[in-house]
């Protein structure tokens, strides 16, 4: 697993969202309360940039058409078989770091 800085703590504040980039891949970065959750950036209903939806407690609405996942699981809020991909986060001093699995 490889450990990649994607923001500061400061560039993603409570209750926040955020598109970021580690590795090639597009990751979507949320702060739930000062906790931070990534999610695979892509929407898997048609790519939309779950990192640039609206969050509402732990659960993010994909400004394309609308799909809400829980950024806490991925899970999505009205189909219980579809679960996104989501990313171990880590916080060290300043540096929110998300582990990337190598190939
Ligand atoms: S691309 Fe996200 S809801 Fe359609």
């Amino acid at each position: 697993m490889n450990w990649i800085t994607i923001a500061q703590v400061s560039d993603c504040p409570p209750g926040s969202s955020r598109e970021c980039i580690a590795a090639g891949h597009i990751v979507a970065l949320f702060n739930v309360d000062g906790q931070f959750y990534a999610l695979d950036g892509l929407c898997p209903h048609q790519g939309g940039p779950l990192g640039k939806g609206r969050l509402t407690g732990c659960v993010v609405t994909c400004p394309w058409h609308g799909f809400q996942f829980d950024v806490t699981s991925g899970q999505h809020q009205t189909s219980k078989s579809l679960v996104h991909a989501s990313f171990p986060v880590r916080v060290t001093g300043d540096e929110v770091q998300v582990g990337i699995e190598e190939p």
